[in-house]
């Protein structure tokens, strides 16, 4: 096996179970990509990666020992990550990328069928290990691959997207607390499910009441607001994006619920929703998607934001819940609060910190890789004195 020696240091690294190492960390390094040992500058071996220098992380720490990376290896993996999702029901994140000691790999099951992501150089190169030992941990019906993330842009591999093994259907049934969603494959979201929020959905189903007006702002396919509808609450549901709002309609129908929908970009129609004087919102859900991919466009995004939350303020009810999620990783706890303070200043708004939650078990947060905290749900409450 070719090794790869970090420079005095940054073996700290390697041994706090962080898996990568940058080209500059590295003191020395193989000429070909591969199956590399990982050593200290003493060259005591702390672990098993894959090296390749035009990955964004030159090294991706697969084992924190020694040993090959096989069928066998993975097999473990895959295995342990389906034990610790026992008793989640049949749609779950099955693995969750380093956080599942597996860097580059996420695998979402919906019932019999897996979606899979591969999403750095590493993966990719191994796929023809650690595929059939998916296959035989798992044994699932098909396998649906989603490779077209734009992580998998910034290490230079092509899109990949198409049925990888078995039988797939054209539509996946998702099942959530007894919510059927029927979702298209080709919906050009995620893996297709937010399977992240569901603790976050379950909290608003246990605290919605009936008569109460929730208005649930990029709803995606509406997980929020057909709870609430469930629970006898009235529901609007915003998003720009008309197929999964289609998904919305087609499951209210089924389950006999009511939601309304808005179609269009959040602040426009927040905006008009004001200039309607329609009714204040018991709760307001804001769950954006990713807006910041670089440290760089923070201050942009926490501006929108906050313009975000002013308008939400002005709909939300005396004493209502204003629900505000964060899913890029520059967006963490603290800034979450910082907007929230600055829109409620603005607005003249007193409110309480009700509950600041994280990734859900089945997306695991490893105390050892900061980037596996990624979502952040602020839970606030109006409160006047
Ligand atoms: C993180 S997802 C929401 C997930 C959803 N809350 C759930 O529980 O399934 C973000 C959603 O925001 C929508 N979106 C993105 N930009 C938007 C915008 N400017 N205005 C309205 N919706 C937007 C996307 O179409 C996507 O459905």
């Amino acid at each position: 096996m070719q090794r790869v020696v970090a420079k005095p240091g940054k073996e700290k690294k390697v041994r706090n179970f962080y898996p990568g190492l940058f080209a500059d960390e590295l003191a020395e390094a193989p000429p070909n990509p591969g199956v590399v040992r990982v050593c200290s500058s003493q060259g005591e071996p702390l672990g098993t990666g894959y090296y390749d220098p035009q990955s964004r992380v030159a090294v991706r720490v697969y084992r924190f020992e020694e040993g090959p990376l096989d069928r066998a290896f993975f097999f473990g993996r895959f295995q342990r990550a389906q034990k610790r999702r026992a008793g989640l029901g049949p749609c779950h994140r099955l693995v969750h990328a380093e956080a599942d000691g597996l860097p580059g790999l996420v695998v979402d099951r919906f019932g019999g069928v897996l979606v899979v992501q591969v999403r750095n150089r590493a993966m990719e190169a191994l796929r023809g290990v650690w595929l059939p030992a998916l296959i035989e941990a798992t044994q699932p019906g098909g396998i649906y691959e989603r490779s077209d993330v734009e992580a998998r842009r910034l290490e230079g591999l092509e899109e990949r997207v198409g049925v990888l093994y078995g039988v797939v259907p054209p539509v996946l049934e998702v099942e959530e607390d007894g919510l059927l969603f029927p979702i298209p494959l080709a919906l050009a979201q995620k893996t297709g499910f937010y399977l992240d929020q569901r603790e976050n959905r379950q909290r608003l189903e246990a605290m919605v009441r009936p008569g109460e007006r929730v208005l649930d702002v990029y709803s995606y396919v509406g997980g929020f607001a057909l709870r609430a509808a469930r629970q006898g609450a009235y529901a609007l549901a915003v998003d720009k994006d008309l197929e999964a709002l289609g998904v919305l309609d087609r499951t209210a129908a089924r389950h006999g619920l009511r939601v309304d929908i808005h179609q269009g970009e959040a602040l426009t129609v927040l905006k008009r929703l004001l200039a309607q004087k329609t009714p204040p919102f018991h709760h307001v859900l804001l769950d954006p998607p990713t807006l910041v991919k670089r440290p760089e466009e923070l201050p942009r995004a926490k501006r929108h934001l906050v313009e975000v939350l002013r308008l939400a303020l002005r709909l939300l009810a005396q004493e209502g819940w204003l629900w505000l999620s964060s899913c890029s990783y520059y967006i963490g706890p603290e800034e979450l609060l910082e907007v929230a303070r600055r829109a409620a200043a603005d607005e003249g708004r007193r409110l309480r910190v009700h509950a600041l939650t994280h990734n859900p078990p089945d997306h695991p947060w490893s105390l050892h890789v900061p980037e596996s905290l990624y979502l952040k749900t602020l839970i606030l409450q109006d409160d006047p004195l």
